[in-house]
């Protein structure tokens, strides 16, 4: 990929990222579901708050308080819109959710709720704080996936 359409594709998760909770309109045909597509903009922006953390916890990037305190902001945020943005079954041809959400339900909105606490207390203050606190949010996340996602790729959290 050229640097002009890398940064095209940048933009574009970015913009998708923003779009959620927003009424963006589906691909009108293509048998995906603009919720589905909701909720995996959802993960994607996750992932990419905890990569930021796990670089500083793992020393590939240097700790930033302000950096990490809005990866915190984030985290907190989207775990808290899991549960909405999961409560009706849909499914679609790239989607990687199994169906045994909507049949436990309440497990799944628990470990939601895990999740968002386990983002509430991220210690982004300091670099020993983070590393005492973000382990337990890894282990909302991957404890929810080994669940109720298929796992195409084992090391997606992380
Ligand atoms: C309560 C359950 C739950 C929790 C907690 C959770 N996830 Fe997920 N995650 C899912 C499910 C279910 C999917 C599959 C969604 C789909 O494919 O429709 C998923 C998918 C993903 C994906 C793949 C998106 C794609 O491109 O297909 C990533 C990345 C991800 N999650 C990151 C995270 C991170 C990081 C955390 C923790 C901060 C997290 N998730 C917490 C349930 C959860």
């Amino acid at each position: 990929m050229n640097a002009r359409r890398h940064k095209a594709a940048v933009f574009l998760a970015v913009i998708a990222a923003l779009a959620i909770g927003s009424s963006a309109p589906s691909t009108a045909g293509s048998g995906y579901d603009k919720h589905v597509a909701r909720r995996i903009a959802l993960m994607t922006s996750q992932k990419a708050a905890l990569d930021e953390l796990t670089g500083m916890m793992a020393g590939r990037s240097t700790f930033d308080q302000d950096r990490a305190r809005a990866a915190r902001r984030l985290l907190v945020k989207s775990t808290k819109s899991i549960r909405k943005h999961f409560k009706k079954p849909r499914l679609d041809p790239r989607s990687n959710a199994r169906p045994l959400i909507w049949h436990s339900w309440k497990d799944f909105e628990n470990r939601a709720e895990m999740a968002q606490a386990a983002a509430k207390s991220l210690n982004a203050r300091s670099l020993p704080g983070l590393r005492r606190t973000l382990p337990s949010l890894m282990q909302s996340c991957l404890g929810c996936h080994e669940t109720y996602r298929n796992t195409p790729n084992t090391f997606i959290t992380h």
